[in-house]
């Protein structure tokens, strides 16, 4: 096995990822270099179709502040999140933001120059900026690849998935074991400092609007690692994602910023419906517009319903969003002339890791960032473009932190690790699995039994099958990609159904049709794995 060593490890090449390398370049003196490990190819990731926007609470932007975003956050957030954490996130918005520009990244700019804001549900105000109009994820992305071309201090390995962190027997992360699918072997990388920032799990669902990639690994590896793991139950559901045919495996999304410019969900007849649900419409929190919508396919025994965006000005909606544009151009719909088919789908991991803002986790040395990470800026429902934000400021702060500890790689690997490190030459069964297939009957699994709205019975199928499917899996190291990906899956499925049998009301984005009321004190929920036991306690 091949053995090398960095001042940090950085897992995944998402904005947070990569914001968090070149940060920690550009701010530290690092001997050792960073090391970003990447499962697919370098920026491919959930940030990379990011539609909408980021939120920037921005001098510029005059009339907008601090305390309104604040205010809409804890409001969608549902009693959950961390009001420190949002203060915080809030406050530095506008410092970062100007960072990612002085990086390269281009924000859509009016005649004047000045950065066009918009708006999308459940902000009181337009803060959202935006990227080649609906390519903001694409913007950013591309920006930070550019930076990272010229930066000597980061070594990059591209189609190498992370597999197991390296806790020695005082509970410090020294690194990390991968496998690198270009050569086919396992290899070791030591470091003081190990960054997960590995994005959400959206795969683990039949329907996500998420790129293959998002099987919530780096939450797998930090609860077997056991890092303390939060409020998984709440996954949030995107109300809008194209939906051509039920069969189709991704749902390519319909940016909310398209209702932001005011369109309208109809049903089938053409009946707008939203008025019955809120009276913000079509811009009510998320959570209440994918629940509607699933409630008004399920009364008419639809697949989907419709997106009206052609009362939108023509020249708007091919300037503002043309990726949505040509995809349904793509696909026989021309959305200037004929409503949008859409229904809800995975979209975002509102739990994770536990970590606050600098991406300190319950582990010493490992830190998480962006999707993975649960810091408490988004509670039990996320407001649109707060996560892009969320992944910039933890990746900036993460660099401050790491500027105080001390970087050298490990001098002494335990026996703990160690050992670790040998079961990877073990030999393995050269059982052949059809892995497509296991993943397509955990997804179909999630989405009937641990969907947008839950009940009891379903929930303890869904781990009665997801134990069984475990059992009938390979134990150990596997030998690609899509078998440690299946496996993670498998463990992330497991603790977002535990989670949600465990909480008996509905709240934000977890809704349970047998416990339909929110109790009055809001609990984050907990789950460790430790000592072969799991832990699951609320506080
Ligand atoms: P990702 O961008 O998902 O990156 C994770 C990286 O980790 C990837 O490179 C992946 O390959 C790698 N990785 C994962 N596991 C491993 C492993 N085991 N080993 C090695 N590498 C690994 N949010 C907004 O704020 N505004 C928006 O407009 C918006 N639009 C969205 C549109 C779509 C279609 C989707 C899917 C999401 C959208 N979101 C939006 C959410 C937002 O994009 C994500 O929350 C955010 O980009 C996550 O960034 P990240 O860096 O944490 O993770
Ligand atoms: C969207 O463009 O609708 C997605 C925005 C987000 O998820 O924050």
């Amino acid at each position: 096995m091949r053995h090398s060593e960095y001042s940090v490890i950085v897992i995944g090449s998402g904005a947070a990822g990569l914001y968090a390398a070149l940060k920690l370049s550009s701010k530290i003196t690092l001997p050792d270099g960073v090391l970003i490990i990447t499962k697919s190819s370098f920026g491919e990731s959930n940030s990379m179709y990011a539609q909408g926007g980021i939120v920037g609470v921005m001098h510029q932007n005059t009339g907008d502040s601090i305390k309104q975003h604040v205010a809409d956050t804890l409001k969608a957030g549902a009693g959950l999140c961390d009001k420190n954490t949002v203060e915080y996130v809030s406050e530095l918005s506008d410092e970062v933001i100007n960072d990612l520009i002085n990086c390269g990244v281009d924000f859509d700019r009016d005649k004047n120059g000045n950065i066009n804001f918009t708006l999308e549900a459940a902000h009181s105000f337009k803060r959202i900026l935006h990227s080649g109009g609906d390519a903001t994820g694409k913007g950013i992305v591309t920006a930070l690849i550019n930076k990272i071309k010229d930066d000597k201090n980061i070594t990059v390995a591209e189609h190498s998935i992370a597999v197991e962190l390296l806790i020695n027997s005082g509970n410090e992360c020294k690194g990390v074991i991968f496998y690198n699918a270009l050569t086919g072997e396992h290899e070791v990388a030591y470091s003081s400092a190990t960054v997960l920032a590995t994005g959400g799990a959206g795969q683990v669902y039949k329907y996500t609007t998420n790129p293959e990639g998002a099987t919530g690994d780096g939450i797998a590896l930090a609860y077997r690692a056991g890092a303390i793991i939060r409020d998984m139950e709440f996954i949030q559901f995107h109300p809008t994602a194209l939906a051509l045919n039920p069969k189709s495996k991704n749902r390519f999304l319909i940016s909310e910023a398209v209702r932001g410019e005011g369109a309208k969900l109809i049903n089938k007849y053409g009946n707008e419906f939203m008025i019955k649900y809120h009276d913000k419409r079509e811009l009510a929190p998320r959570d209440i517009v994918t629940r509607a919508i699933y409630k008004e396919m399920q009364a008419s025994h639809s697949d989907n319903m419709f997106l009206n965006a052609t009362i939108i000005e023509k020249n708007k909606l091919l300037s503002r969003f043309p990726t949505i544009f040509n995809r349904c151009k793509d696909n026989g719909i021309d959305i200037c002339s004929s409503p949008i088919p859409v229904a809800p789908a995975a979209h975002y991991t509102m739990g994770g890791i536990k970590a606050d803002i600098n991406g300190k986790t319950s582990i010493s040395g490992l830190y998480a960032i962006g999707e993975t990470a649960s810091t408490g800026l988004h509670g039990a429902n996320r407001l649109a473009s707060n996560s892009l934000l969320e992944c910039v400021v933890s990746a900036y702060e993460l660099a401050d932190y790491l500027s105080f500890v001390n970087l050298e790689p490990p001098q002494i690997i335990d026996s703990t690790i160690l050992a670790k490190i040998e079961k990877y030459s073990e030999p393995i069964s050269d059982i052949d699995y059809d892995i497509e297939t296991l993943k397509a009957d955990l997804k179909e699994i999630m989405w009937k039994n641990v969907g947008i709205i839950r009940a009891e019975q379903q929930l303890k199928y869904a781990i009665n099958s997801i134990d069984k499917m475990t059992d009938e899996f390979r134990k150990g190291r596997c030998i690609s990609i899509p078998e440690y990906e299946y496996k993670n899956m498998l463990i992330v499925s497991k603790i977002i159904a535990e989670s949600a049998l465990n909480r008996k009301e509905s709240r934000g984005a977890h809704s349970r049709s047998d416990y339909p009321q929110t109790e009055q004190y809001a609990e984050h929920s907990y789950i460790s794995y430790k000592n072969k036991m799991e832990i699951l306690e609320y506080a």
